[in-house]
């Protein structure tokens, strides 16, 4: 599976989703920028995209609801390790209240990977974070020596928040 994103105005990127209501896309808002999600067996319509493949993943997309996606810069030679480390986790987060869908993607075009995850709201990822379930699920991180992280990362991870339905804003 193939997971596109691009990036524009919302009419420009609203437009597009409705020229093409066969395929799973998704609308949502962030602090500066309106972004749009392509998931597809195929190629996409998006002319500039940010291109990944679905490494792992669970449930279904709903146009409504709250987006996190963590941003991690992976090393060449970290992303077999990287990508390891996600066959076996935790597998709790599908079992947190409000939570809807997540997805790990491999990055095409660069060395960034994305976890993102979607939540019915803000709410219940803050529940998360803060819950056993989140720090069972990240503990090989903190237990990692520091010169065996440093391998696998090439830069510091960042968090992007968006919104679904921007229209309702
Ligand atoms: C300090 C930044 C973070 C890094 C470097 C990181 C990296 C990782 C890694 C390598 C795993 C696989 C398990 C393991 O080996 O630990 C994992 C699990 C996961 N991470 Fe993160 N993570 C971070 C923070 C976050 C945040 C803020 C989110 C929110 C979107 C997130 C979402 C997830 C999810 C959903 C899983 C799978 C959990 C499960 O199976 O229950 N991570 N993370």
């Amino acid at each position: 599976m193939n997971l596109f994103m691009t990036t524009g105005t919302y009419e420009f990127m609203k437009k597009m989703r409705e020229k093409h209501p066969q395929e799973t896309m998704v609308l949502m808002q962030g602090e500066n920028t309106t972004l749009l999600l392509h998931e597809t067996e195929g190629k996409t319509i998006f002319q500039t995209p940010r291109r990944y493949e679905v490494v792992d993943g669970t449930g279904t997309f709903k146009e409504k609801g709250f987006f996190v996606m963590n941003h991690i810069p992976v090393t060449d030679e970290g992303r077999p390790i990287f990508e390891h480390r996600f066959k076996n986790r935790a597998g709790a987060v599908e079992n947190e209240p409000g939570y809807v869908a997540f997805r790990v993607l491999r990055p095409v075009d660069s060395d960034t990977y994305v976890v993102l995850t979607e939540w019915e709201s803000p709410a219940f990822y803050e529940k998360w974070k803060e819950s056993q379930a989140f720090s069972k699920a990240h503990e090989t991180q903190a237990d990692a020596p520091a010169e065996k992280r440093q391998h696998i990362f090439s830069g510091s991870s960042y968090i992007t928040m968006y919104k679904a339905k921007p229209e309702e804003k």
